[in-house]
């Protein structure tokens, strides 16, 4: 994947095949299928392209669905904006009465905060992901335009609903002081919570059940 779509068809196969062979020897069960997200948004073609991956690896496609739909299967927001930043996009859904009614999905996402991180520091992308994992608060002023840029997206996907609250899934700001930045930057409230990274496969998870 890269900024949310599929640019490397048999590279995600081969990904897809080999995490299900892990945790085939873990678990010690036949895994027969999965489901799938695709970034809010996007066209069908590309969101079939996620459902052909799990195909090709094996396994039968139980469920496709956006990303956002699936975050909020587990937050259960009634009024309010869901958003999954994730390594490579952020996607935004408005939700008012439990109802999705705006969706959107921009590059920009934890992946690019690496990449500010890596050219400051004059280290590699993959040093980068090391550092802001061990000393997040420490590089904070560093990739504070990172973090402001992922908060522009979120407004510019949520303009007209700017009294709803944020609700932040996904990894990519899962660094201390990163979302209160959002909520300064963009004088919203935003709401977080504890492993935001597994709320959208938990969702996914749940959306084939
Ligand atoms: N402990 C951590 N501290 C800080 N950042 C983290 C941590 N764990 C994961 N991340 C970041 O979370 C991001 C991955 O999040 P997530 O799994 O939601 O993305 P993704 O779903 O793979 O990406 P996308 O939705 O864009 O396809 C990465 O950028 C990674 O750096
Ligand atoms: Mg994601």
């Amino acid at each position: 994947m890269r900024d949310g779509v599929v640019f490397d068809f048999m590279g995600a196969v081969e990904s897809v095949s080999s995490l299900v062979r892990k945790s085939k020897s873990v678990l010690g069960y036949d895994i027969a299928s999965a489901s799938t997200g695709f970034p809010p948004g996007i066209g069908a073609a590309e969101s079939r392209t996620c459902r052909f991956v799990i195909e090709r690896a094996g396994l039968e496609c139980a469920a496709l669905v956006d990303e956002v739909s699936a975050a909020n299967s587990v937050l259960d927001i009634e009024d309010g904006v869901v958003v999954d930043v994730g390594h490579g996009s952020t996607g935004v859904g408005v939700m008012i009465d439990s109802e999705l009614v705006e969706v959107g999905d921009v590059p920009g996402g934890g992946m690019h905060i690496n990449l500010i991180l890596a050219g400051a520091l004059k280290i590699s992308e993959k040093e980068a992901e090391i550092a802001k994992r061990r000393n997040g608060a420490e590089v904070l002023d560093i990739i504070r335009p990172g973090i402001e840029r992922v908060a522009y997206s979120i407004a510019r996907l949520s303009r007209n609903y700017e009294h709803l609250p944020l609700h932040i899934a996904g990894g990519g700001l899962m660094i201390p002081g990163a979302c209160e930045i959002v909520s300064q930057f963009l004088e919203r409230q935003v709401v977080n919570y504890p492993n935001p990274l597994y709320i959208t496969p938990l969702g996914l998870a749940r959306s084939s059940i």
